[in-house]
């Protein structure tokens, strides 16, 4: 594909703004037109789509008009929306990727967890992000998700400056008893900003980990403080940045999945308060309750770095 987008459609900046000031009147468009394509809609349409589409409908329309969209400008959008789909598969979902530059699976995240929520104790939700995998080894308490650490890796320094102690509790909303059995599911970047799946230098499941919480529903285990990454940028989402004039970065993280019988598992991310794009991220994820200090670690050869985090679930 080749320009994504066209040149500004020149009636919506010369002919209706000149200095701010309208030098035509804008087209009266039929004020019937979306009334009837909302009513379209039959009485066995589908309950929820019957429930939203109106509202769809009539923020599509509204935007069209508020912007005098032309057909060559929704035409690279419809092509836009197409090379996203077509470049997606197992490894890489595009689409999803365009949603989150554009806040909206952070939006729909918070949206679904404070209608779920049962108590405003819960720790906040945050997106699962495509880099997941759902089989990480378990292992006990106190042990590392870093794999076969070598002075000869190229990021070996920057993962003994970083290396980090991470424990807490998992406990209940409401009555803050520890949930013993909770399975914290953990996993980030190397320092190089890579997913092990993203690098074949890196063992199979390196920087993953599942631990179960012992009888005072206390998890620990050794990991590093994470480092900030760029999201994929050789697809037609990272051509969109570049024409907003946008950074990629995330600031560095470290993903969650904490469930146990009974709760409503829990997606979340901890965020690196040193990080320089904690307030800047390119998916719009963060959120107060979710950026955290890491203290620094006396006493112990394994960590520069600790952290004590506690993950506060609902009731299902
Ligand atoms: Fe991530």
């Amino acid at each position: 594909m080749g320009q994504m987008i066209p040149d500004l459609n020149p009636r919506a900046t010369m002919e209706f703004k000149t200095n701010g000031v309208p030098k035509m009147p804008k087209p009266q468009y039929d004020p019937k037109f979306t009334d009837k394509v909302i009513a379209a809609t039959g009485p066995h349409a589908h309950p929820r789509l019957a429930q939203i589409m109106p509202s769809l409908i009539r923020h599509l329309h509204d935007f069209a008009r508020e912007v005098n969209l032309t057909v060559a400008e929704w035409s690279a959008a419809v092509d836009l929306i197409n090379e996203c789909g077509q470049m997606s598969n197992e490894q890489r979902n595009e689409t999803q990727l365009l949603c989150d530059i554009v806040g909206l699976e952070s939006l729909v995240d918070e949206i679904t967890s404070k209608m779920l929520a049962t108590s405003t104790a819960e720790t906040p939700s945050a997106i699962l992000g495509p880099f997941y995998r759902s089989d990480a080894p378990f292992l006990p308490n106190g042990s590392s998700i870093v794999q076969n650490l070598d002075p000869s890796i190229e990021w070996y320094d920057q993962a003994i400056a970083d290396s980090a102690f991470l424990t807490g509790q998992v406990l209940a909303a409401g009555t803050g008893a520890p949930i013993q059995g909770a399975v914290v599911d953990v996993w980030h970047t190397a320092p190089n900003g890579l997913y092990e799946q993203q690098d074949s230098s890196q063992p199979e499941m390196n920087f993953r980990g599942r631990f179960t919480t012992d009888e005072d529903g206390r998890y620990s285990l050794y990991a590093l403080r994470p480092v900030p990454y760029p999201i994929p940028e050789d697809g037609p989402a990272g051509r969109f940045l570049k024409m907003l004039d946008r950074h990629p970065h995330r600031p560095g993280h470290i993903h969650f999945i904490v469930s146990a019988p009974g709760y409503r598992p829990l997606t979340t991310q901890l965020y690196d308060d040193r990080d320089k794009y904690i307030n800047n991220d390119a998916v719009f994820a963060v959120k107060d309750e979710l950026v955290v200090t890491f203290q620094p670690r006396e006493g112990d050869s394994n960590a520069k770095w600790s952290l004590e985090y506690d993950f506060i679930l609902g009731r299902e």
